[in-house]
């Protein structure tokens, strides 16, 4: 055992989902607090925190070669750095981290990141350490306050997931859906708008299976969650994701027609339109019950845009039921969507499942289902030309001058300065939407509101 100064710099990297880009922010927050900076673009950190996903092999490959491009260049630099592997696969593979990859010295799962301090004076002392407890919301509690924040920010409002679909690991790496006080998360919002933020996505892996006793005792859900937090001063747009189709209730659907700060944008995963597959996923929907679901979004908010998630080449899916899968996307007319190649995971009921699909199959497949999708995005796009609406500013473009935002159907708009108009990161923003591309959208700027 070697014992070691301790990091004067950090820098987290995250992979996977929303939720850890969440962790990610609030780890960073945690390790700031205890007087460690973070590294300078370009620079090598003393302490390095990999926030691991595990939902496909591909993302759980990623973390061992990153280990070693760190340990590389630490040699290179004659001090190695302190790696901290946190997320999920953390979760699900730490002992094996520990064994596999001696450069690390934390492993630290998503729901213990907030005992990283203590690991860490154990780490310089020369200590490996193993924390994937899941004490349930501990965490939140003992993170420090919030900082500075982007315009467009995250609030994890619901962890873990029930739903026990065959193919996916999030129930084992994240454990059972647990929503957070409704007290904590309206002060949350306050404090992120105090920050900076003007819209806030809620997030959680089944974000409408939220529910909490709001401030007069009463059962609310995620409908009425989001009905008081657009009383918020300051806050522009509430978003909220991932939506699993059986948890979405009336007071959810009506709140889409009711409450202006609730942007028009519904990410939904279906993952197959074959019911034979969906119900081998056991995904609790048919094909038929999540178009009606989706009509009645529409029903109650016109121009609300559609998102989902597929997976192709589920063990067993034959030809025709893969064109089923293209079927229901053509009922559709998605907005956008993400698709991946079925990646069996361990320990999964779908990992053993007979029938798995040759490889070239499914990149065949996959090809055809995203030639699909780039065409429904670019229709969608190409519908909203000469729309004008709002566009929260999120950053520079890469042209002075140039600045980069959502729609409300969360396209990338990007736009030129006015002279005279003086556009800002936070603005909102009321542009003309002048031209429209695969994955972005021209604006013309007509207003800017102070922020
Ligand atoms: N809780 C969310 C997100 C889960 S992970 C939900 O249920 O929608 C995000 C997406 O990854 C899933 O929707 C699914 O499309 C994909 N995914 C999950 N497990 C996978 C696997 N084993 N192989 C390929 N894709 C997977
Ligand atoms: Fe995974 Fe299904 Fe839960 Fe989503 S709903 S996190 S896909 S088990
Ligand atoms: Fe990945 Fe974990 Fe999110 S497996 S998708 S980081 S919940």
């Amino acid at each position: 055992m070697t014992t070691r100064t301790a990091p004067q710099t950090y820098r987290v990297k995250s992979f996977g989902c929303q939720m850890n880009v969440y962790d990610g922010e609030r780890m960073a927050e945690l390790l700031a607090a205890q007087g460690i900076a973070p590294a300078a673009e370009g620079e090598e950190a003393d302490l390095v925190v990999l926030n691991t996903c595990h939902i496909r092999e591909k993302a759980a490959e990623k973390v061992y070669s990153d280990i070693g491009r760190l340990t590389k260049a630490g040699r290179a630099a004659g001090k190695q750095p302190l790696i901290a592997v946190a997320g999920c696969v953390a979760q699900a593979e730490g002992e094996e981290i520990m064994a596999r990859a001696p450069a690390v010295s934390m492993v630290v799962g998503p729901q213990a990141y907030h005992r990283l301090p203590e690991m860490l004076a154990r780490a310089v002392e020369g200590e490996r350490a193993t924390d994937t407890d899941m004490p349930a919301i501990a965490k939140f509690a003992a993170l420090p306050e919030r900082r500075r924040i982007a315009p467009a920010a995250f609030l994890t409002v619901q962890e873990g997931c029930d739903k026990f679909c065959t193919y996916c690991v999030v129930p084992y790496t994240r454990g059972a859906e647990i929503s957070r006080p409704y007290a904590d998360l309206v002060t949350e919002a306050r404090k992120l708008v105090d920050a900076g933020a003007r819209e806030i996505t809620l997030l959680g892996q089944n974000v409408s299976a939220w529910s909490g006793a709001n401030d007069r005792g009463h059962r609310i859900g995620l409908a009425g969650l989001i009905r008081d937090l657009a009383e918020v001063d300051g806050l522009a747009r509430i978003r909220y994701t991932t939506s699993h189709p059986a948890d979405m209730d009336d007071d959810l659907i009506a709140a889409h027609g009711e409450i202006d700060k609730l942007m028009p944008f519904l990410h939904l995963p279906v993952q197959a339109g074959s019911d034979r597959v969906l119900r081998a996923m056991n995904r609790s929907h048919t094909a038929e019950s999540y178009l009606n679901l989706l009509d009645r979004f529409r029903a109650a908010r016109p121009d609300i845009a559609l998102s989902g998630d597929f997976i192709v080449g589920f063990p067993g899916e034959s030809e025709a039921e893969f064109a089923d899968t293209l079927a229901l996307v053509d009922a559709v007319g998605y907005a956008q969507a993400f698709s991946f190649k079925y990646s069996p995971r361990p320990g999964t009921p779908a990992a053993t499942m007979p029938g798995q699909i040759a490889p070239e199959v499914m990149d065949e497949r996959l090809q055809r289902l995203q030639a699909a999708l780039n065409r429904d995005q670019l229709a969608f796009n190409r519908n909203t030309l000469g729309r004008t609406c709002e566009v929260l500013v999120e950053r520079k473009g890469k042209h002075p001058g140039q600045w980069l935002g959502k729609s409300p159907w969360l396209q990338s708009v990007w736009f030129a300065d006015e002279p005279g108009h003086g556009a800002a990161i936070g603005d909102v923003v009321t542009a003309d939407l002048v031209e429209a591309g695969p994955n972005s959208m021209r604006g013309a700027l007509r207003q800017v509101r102070a922020a």
